[in-house]
């Protein structure tokens, strides 16, 4: 007998990227995201802004991702949203707009925990990734997010590390602001680094606890080792931007891979499973990559465009999640603060 077959729609709209995406049966048949570029010219996210561009953009993308998955929105059997962690405004477009859409299709309203989704996005059917087997360890790396999380199955997860201050992409973007780079930053240290020496200059790791982060003083380091070195060498930064741009990653990486080293040794887990913007650094695929070889790890690194904030983890949790009948109630209301 052939599976049923289910068309779930994802809509995300957790932060500064609204995106709609159609899954069926595990495979994903559209993923569309508009990407908000207004907030370039303020070197970070505008949450007034954001939850506008979210208003103007959420039936289009749903509109495009329906159309491209080739499918009308009467054949759909449920819409799964982001109901949190994520910006207020931003959360209240995507979760007012599904409430809305399934009352007038009649459908299932499934509510989605954006940071279970970068996890869970790794159990979308793809060619270019593989599944992990449970227990993992998955290290969630993004712009507001560092944490490492024991995974135990689909909807038993425990945050066992995270950082107490900034997010590793905020490392990222904000030292890049320092060496004069556009926001995000976070890619362009990674382009400049391959050109560069790691071990040029150096940089302090912070002291926490094995599996917390602290990233904060990391970029105070960078801001006083700029204004040090340009006293008397006004170029320095532009002369040198390669060379500080790999010392920097080498630093974040090398701190990256203590912690995760702290949580197999502590929880006897070797399959690890990354996911969140920051994931598509060079620098920690290719250290990860590394341990396969050198420490016996099975590592999984999702598709890059399930990485980034996206609508397909929004739906493949709601694929998931309709499974089980796991559905949420009519009065259901976004939750900027939301745990796992
Ligand atoms: O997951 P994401 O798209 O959005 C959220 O923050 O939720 O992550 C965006 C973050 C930004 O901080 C960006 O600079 C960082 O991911 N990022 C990178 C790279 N690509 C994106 N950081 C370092 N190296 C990269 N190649
Ligand atoms: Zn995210």
């Amino acid at each position: 007998m052939t599976p049923k077959q289910t068309y779930i729609l994802g809509i995300e709209s957790s932060c500064d990227d609204t995106a709609a995406a159609v899954i069926k049966n595990g495979r994903i048949l559209s993923n569309v995201v508009a990407t908000q570029n207004i907030h370039k010219e303020y070197g970070g996210v505008v949450p007034e802004l954001a939850s506008r561009a979210h208003q103007q953009n959420i039936v289009p993308v749903v509109q495009l991702a329906l159309q491209r998955a080739n499918i009308d929105k009467k054949q759909l059997n449920a819409i799964a949203f982001t109901r949190g962690p994520g910006l207020m405004g931003s959360l209240l477009v995507g979760t007012s707009f599904s409430k809305s859409l399934a009352m007038g299709l009649d459908l299932p309203l499934i509510e989605v925990n954006h940071m279970q989704a970068h996890i869970l996005a790794h159990f979308i059917k793809s060619k270019e990734q593989s599944i992990p087997s449970f227990p993992f360890l998955a290290m969630t790396i993004s712009g507001g997010h560092t944490q490492i999380v024991k995974v135990t199955n689909y909807f038993e997860m425990e945050v066992i590390g995270q950082t107490l201050d900034d997010a590793i992409g905020e490392a990222f973007d904000k030292s890049a602001k320092l060496l004069g780079l556009p926001y995000p930053g976070g890619p362009l240290i990674d382009q400049n680094a391959r050109l560069g020496n790691p071990k040029a200059f150096h940089f302090p790791k912070p002291k926490v606890g094995p599996l917390d982060f602290s990233f904060s003083g990391l970029k105070t380091a960078v801001l006083y080792f700029i204004e040090k070195k340009s006293k008397d060498h006004p170029n320095f930064v532009k002369e040198n931007l390669n060379d500080i741009c790999a010392s920097l990653q080498f630093t974040i990486v090398d701190y990256l891979m203590d912690k995760i080293k702290n949580a197999v040794k502590e929880t006897h887990i070797k399959t690890i499973a990354i996911g969140g913007g920051v994931s598509a650094n060079s620098g920690i695929r290719k250290a990860l990559q590394d341990t396969e070889t050198s420490l016996g790890w099975k590592v999984h690194i999702p598709k890059f465009e399930y990485c980034t904030d996206n609508a397909a983890m929004i739906a493949i949790v709601g694929e998931l999640k309709y499974q089980q009948q796991l559905f949420a109630s009519n009065d259901v209301v976004a939750k900027p603060r939301m745990k796992y």
